[in-house]
């Protein structure tokens, strides 16, 4: 097995990263083991301070022990004694550091960060990661303009999280705020698809191998699927999820983002804006969506490996009258000269069968069909399933003639597993977070990609459409099959064992 390579080339600066939102779930569950990964795994020990931030009057050694839980509950065990270099409680206590958001507002803040930075000799340069709600995004960009922080000795950074608005008005509105302060080439939305090992390499599977990029066209293939199965539900998100519902809380972000991978033309160069401009190029491709090509859905009670679950209006905190979709499938056509008339099928739901998320690629079947005498009910003809997660790698199934007294037909597959050649790929948000520090902007969503991809879904939004109701633990609903049933095609994903379960 060789080993994984370092996740980025780049070279990272001394900073002080500030997080805004500190106490909240994402820097417990996400942020504190993901940068404690990092420093450990790439020798930034010196290179990375912390500033956690939050209204809470939590003193720094709390938030040390806070951060130091964080980084033992991600990686209990064995693991963290056996780690070479720094430990999380020496890292926690050298390199974190406190601050309550209080009266003095971002001129108090201002000083401690400019006493941080003298302290230890920092040049100036600085990170600031909104991991805040939405509605504090703006009041905080406008402090850190207004303070002097977002222009200081060094370079400055803004990480802001989805969602990143809620249509396109509210993204328009958003950005501008965001461009009030910091121009676009200091901004990094994350969408944390896009810090996925696998997503990335979409871009090496079909740029760096001539063999798959030449049949990257509607000349051979016949549709392309994308699909992100989750079966847990939404938990205690309610608040959160029952006002936004599958479009707004995937398909605008996460699927569109592999959809514009797997569809944009070749970029002049590797470079963050050309790929970003070949994405844009893709939404900007995508025919209007009407109402016949999406289905939504939300789950009902139902069974998941063998345990029973409540259905989505039952959930606490969602109203037994709530009309949104867990579930949602749509039938896209990219009016590219590549793409022209090759549909592209996206769904994702929760409390669906399984959790996986895939690209299914479909080719057409050879122009003349000479073996329609021979046994074909094995045959499946040529797919590429990209394994996005989990079992992440991919497959092409193919066929072959089957040693046997009767001619027949029988589809294999060409395996390859992450897992086998590189072991454990990098967690999503340690690229990205790398890449912040290094400034490369490549894996990071651009203020025209977001309000392109409103501009798509925005008037599904506001069409008020009903959910059909499917049972938890199914595929969802029925009425996402007549979505591809017209054109003779069938939803396709592939399970650990080879199985397609629809
Ligand atoms: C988040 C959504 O952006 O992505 C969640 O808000 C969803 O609802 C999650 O569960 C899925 O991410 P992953 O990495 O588990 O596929």
């Amino acid at each position: 097995m060789e080993s994984l390579p370092t996740i980025g080339s780049g070279a990272v600066d001394r900073h002080l990263l500030v997080v805004f939102g500190a106490t909240g779930d994402l820097y417990h569950q996400k942020l504190a083991p993901a940068l404690y990964h990092l420093v450990r795994q790439y020798g930034l020990v010196d290179r990375c301070l912390i500033l956690g931030v939050a209204r809470a009057a939590l003193g720094e050694q709390e938030f040390r022990a806070h951060s130091r839980d964080a980084i033992e509950k991600a990686s209990p065990g064995q693991m963290l004694l056996d780690s070479p270099g720094v430990g999380p409680a020496e890292w926690c206590d050298a390199m974190m550091h406190y601050h309550q958001l209080g009266s003095d507002g971002f001129d108090g803040l201002r000083r401690r960060i400019e006493g941080i930075e003298r302290d230890h000799g920092l040049p100036g340069n600085r990170i600031f990661y909104l991991a805040l709600p939405p509605a504090a995004f703006g009041p905080t960009v406008r402090g850190l303009g207004a303070s002097g922080l977002a222009d200081g000795e060094g370079w400055t950074r803004l990480v802001v999280e989805k969602p990143f608005g809620v249509d396109l008005e509210s993204a328009v509105a958003l950005n501008s705020v965001l461009h009030e302060t910091f121009d676009e080439s200091r901004i990094y939305r994350i969408d944390h698809y896009l810090g996925k090992a696998t997503v990335q390499n979409l871009l090496v599977f079909r740029f760096a191998n001539p063999l798959f990029e030449s049949v990257w066209n509607r000349d051979r293939i016949s549709n392309v699927q994308i699909t992100v199965a989750e079966d847990l539900g939404i938990g205690s998100r309610a608040g959160y999820y029952d006002r936004s519902g599958a479009l707004r809380d995937m398909v605008q972000n996460h699927l569109t983002q592999v959809l514009s991978l797997v569809a944009m033309e070749p970029p002049v160069s590797f470079d963050a804006e050309a790929i970003r401009d070949e994405k844009v190029k893709v939404l900007q491709s995508i025919r209007t969506l009407t109402h016949d090509d999406v289905v939504l859905g939300q789950y009902a009670s139902g069974r998941i490996d063998g345990r029973q679950v409540r259905g989505y209006r039952e959930e606490p905190g969602v109203g037994e009258e709530s009309g949104t979709a867990s579930y949602a499938a749509l039938r896209v056509f990219v009016d590219s000269w590549r793409w022209h008339g090759v549909p592209f099928y996206l769904r994702t739901g929760k409390r669906l069968a399984t959790r996986l998320t895939q690209v299914a690629v479909t080719f057409r079947e050879p122009p003349v069909p000479l073996f329609k005498s021979f046994d074909r009910s094995r045959h499946q003809g040529n797919v590429l399933f990209v394994r996005l997660q989990p079992h992440e790698g991919f497959e092409l199934l193919f066929d072959v003639q089957v040693p046997s007294d009767h001619p027949e037909l029988a589809t294999k597959p060409l395996s390859f597993a992450y897992e086998e050649a590189f072991g454990d790929l990098p967690d999503a948000y340690e690229t990205l977070l790398y890449d912040v520090m290094c400034g490369d902007r490549t894996l990071f969503v651009r203020s025209d990609e977001v309000e392109q991809a409103w501009r798509l879904y925005t008037p599904l939004l506001e069409a008020d459409l009903r959910p059909a109701l499917y049972p938890a633990g199914s595929w969802g609903p029925r009425e996402a099959d007549a979505l591809l049933s017209s054109r003779g095609d069938g939803w396709r994903v592939r399970l650990p064992n080879g199985g397609d379960p629809e």
